[in-house]
């Protein structure tokens, strides 16, 4: 019996904000957003809708691509710096809107790596455990909420979405899907990325508000050089662990958080370029939600076909990083 994915699903707001209508809003403009970061526009959420609700409609289209119903689901997992409250868990805020009574519900929270830290732990409570069959893992992320919509710096570069994988146990297969991970954390560049007030450390006062202190602050060009060192190490581990060449892979996605990045990682891996998947230019950096986003487009596209390797590396907040190889 194989642990496989059995499928996906994503959700993106309606509303898009584009690189023009950002220029009315700071001091910006197109150019510079694009030969910088490769981004042309990104969705944003309503006033409405919390992460969970984000992730319902990616969870509802993952579940019917995977024939099965919320009931068959023994475990949600959502990995999300942006919950819809501190507590309960967003993934318990999910369960109710599916009516998933059978599972138990967490939040992981890794920063843009958060899918594959999710990856890997669904697959190994599925591997250990008998009783569990199927597992719900979804990177969801309402970032416009922590985003200094006054801060040029940030604000062009994050965007809003979910993307889920149902994995799950079948028997007309022999292989897991998840072959290979490396993943790792630095608790030394905490202050690279970071919220800086609101949680036990520095609670939100109305100083820290005036401040800004609850929105994203990022020293962008450190964590450029740092992410691009960290995706190439773990994506070269896992494909030696596989015993793998690059050009084996059917696709590799790089977390969409710049293109300048992702252009850096597969040139050092000397991945083809046909073969990285790119879509940063219509929903910037979606943090946890990123990889989902891309593995459910090339999915639905039918890109995807049993056997094919799929090489998936993150790089976010923390810093935690890694890669995930996949065998469709
Ligand atoms: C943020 C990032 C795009 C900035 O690009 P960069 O080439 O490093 O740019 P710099 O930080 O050197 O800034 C260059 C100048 O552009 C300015 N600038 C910053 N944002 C700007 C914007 N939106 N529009 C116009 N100018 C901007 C800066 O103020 C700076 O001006 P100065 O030289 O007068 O001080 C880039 O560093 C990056 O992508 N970093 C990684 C971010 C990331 O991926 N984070 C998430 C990881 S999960």
């Amino acid at each position: 019996m194989g642990i496989i994915i059995k499928g996906t699903g994503s959700y993106v707001p309606e509303k898009i904000l584009t690189n023009k209508d950002l220029e009315a809003m700071v001091d910006t403009n197109d150019e510079w957003i694009t030969t910088r970061t490769g981004i042309k526009e990104r969705h944003i959420a309503s006033a409405e809708q919390a992460t969970s609700d984000l992730a319902y409609q990616a969870a509802l289209k993952a579940l019917a691509a995977a024939n099965i119903t919320a009931e068959d689901l023994d475990v949600i997992i959502i990995a999300t710096v942006t919950p819809d409250k501190f507590f309960p868990n967003t993934a318990c805020f999910l369960q109710q809107k599916l009516g998933a009574k059978n599972a138990f519900c967490f939040d992981i929270e890794a920063a843009c790596s958060g899918l594959l830290y999710s990856l890997e732990v669904a697959n190994s409570l599925l591997s250990a455990n008998k009783k569990y069959k199927n597992a719900l893992v979804i990177g969801a992320e309402k970032l416009s909420c922590i985003t200094n919509w006054e801060d040029r710096n940030t604000c062009v570069l994050f965007g809003d979405g979910a993307g889920a994988v149902v994995l799950g146990k079948d028997d007309n297969f022999d292989y897991n899907s998840v072959v290979a991970t490396d993943l790792h954390a630095d608790g030394t560049y905490t202050d690279l990325l970071q919220i800086p007030a609101g949680g036990s450390r520095t609670p939100q006062t109305a100083e820290t508000l005036a401040q800004g202190m609850q929105y994203t602050h990022m020293q962008g060009r450190e964590v450029f050089k740092l992410a691009v060192g960290g995706m190439v190490g773990a994506s070269k581990k896992v494909l030696e662990d596989a015993n793998l060449e690059a050009s084996q892979l059917k696709k590799f996605i790089p977390h969409q958080a710049n293109l300048r990045i992702i252009e850096a990682v597969a040139q050092r891996l000397d991945v083809d370029d046909d073969l990285v998947y790119k879509n940063v230019f219509r929903y910037g950096n979606t943090s946890a939600s990123s990889i989902g986003l891309c593995l459910d487009e090339l999915n639905s596209a039918g890109e995807l076909k049993r056997g094919d390797y799929v090489l998936l590396t993150a790089f976010g907040s923390g810093l935690t990083w890694g890669a995930v190889l996949l065998k469709w």
